[in-house]
């Protein structure tokens, strides 16, 4: 595993996610771990309405706590005074842990920013989250959170990036790392969805994977993680399929692959709003 430094954190570089996470995907989950360094986990209140927090949590009090990188999510009806603190103790109870390292409100909906932030920061003064963060927030997200007292504070903004969805590379990716948030890549592999065919099927991607010894998978990772300044987070069922998407990713993609993998699926030249799942 490769890791990035930042504010002090080593974070590794690509992670687990867990959206529909069920106790049939333990060993995928523990080979990723034990195998491949993939000791940063990402889950949410959400995900199988805290049926993934309770299957993770069966893995989480089986190894060394302090080995791990826990990202939760809190839905935003639950981000307010009244609620945030109860919910957060539901996730930490269903992960048998006693903190989460990084807390991120899942979507903005209709949150008042101010009371999140101040929940957030409730919730490190108490010891239960080391950092909090956003999911799914544009530039104009992030500059009205900047303009909320120790809204500048943000950790980390996960979003929907992958080389078919390169939309935030074009304002919002460069806002975070000036503005110092850590940009986290979400759907990786692009989900499920037909894109996800469209790429892993591509010729040029078939035949570049190929040519450096990778799956199609994990050049779709080694785009992601090529600069080293963004974190991922992909989702398996399967020891093989972490196997083939971590094979060779670190490997950097000579510069002659990487301007045609930008040309068969190239970044838009204007403003997209961010595209969410
Ligand atoms: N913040 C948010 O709003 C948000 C939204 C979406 C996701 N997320 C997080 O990001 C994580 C990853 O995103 P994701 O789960 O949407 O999508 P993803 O990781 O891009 O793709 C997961 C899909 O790819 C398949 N897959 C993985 N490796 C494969 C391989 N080698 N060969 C064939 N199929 C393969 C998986 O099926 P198999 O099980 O068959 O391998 C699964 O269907 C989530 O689990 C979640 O933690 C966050």
């Amino acid at each position: 595993m490769e890791y990035l430094i930042f504010k002090d954190e080593r974070i590794p570089l690509i992670g687990f996610g867990s959206y529909r996470f069920t106790d049939s995907d333990t060993d995928a989950l523990i080979y990723g771990i034990g195998k491949c360094g993939m000791s940063l986990i990402d889950t949410a209140e959400m995900y199988g309405d805290g049926s993934s927090e309770e299957a993770l949590g069966k893995v989480v009090s089986a190894v060394d706590r302090k080995s791990l990188f826990i990202v939760d999510k809190i839905l935003p009806g639950n981000a307010k005074k009244g609620l945030y603190l109860e919910s957060c103790k539901r996730s930490l109870e269903r992960l048998k842990t006693d903190y989460i390292d990084l807390y991120l409100l899942h979507w903005r909906g209709d949150t008042d920013l101010a009371d999140m932030v101040y929940n957030m920061e409730s919730l490190v003064s108490a010891g239960l989250i080391r950092h909090w963060g956003v999911s799914n927030f544009d530039t104009c997200d992030m500059e009205e959170l900047f303009m909320v007292e120790g809204g500048s504070d943000c950790f980390c903004d996960q979003i929907l990036y992958n080389l078919a969805s390169r939309g935030a590379e074009y304002d919002l990716i460069p806002w975070l790392k000036e503005h110092g948030v850590m940009p986290m890549a979400y759907s990786p592999l692009c989900n499920s969805s037909k894109a996800r065919v469209k790429v892993t099927s591509d010729e040029i991607v078939k035949e570049i994977a190929g040519k450096e010894m990778k799956t199609p998978e994990s050049l779709m990772l080694s785009f992601i993680v090529r600069n080293r300044d963004i974190v991922t987070v992909f989702k398996t069922s399967s020891a093989d399929h972490v196997e083939g998407n971590m094979r060779n990713v670190f490997e950097a993609v000579p510069a002659e692959d990487l301007k045609a993998l930008e040309q068969r699926f190239p970044a838009p030249c204007s403003k997209c709003p961010l595209e969410k799942i």
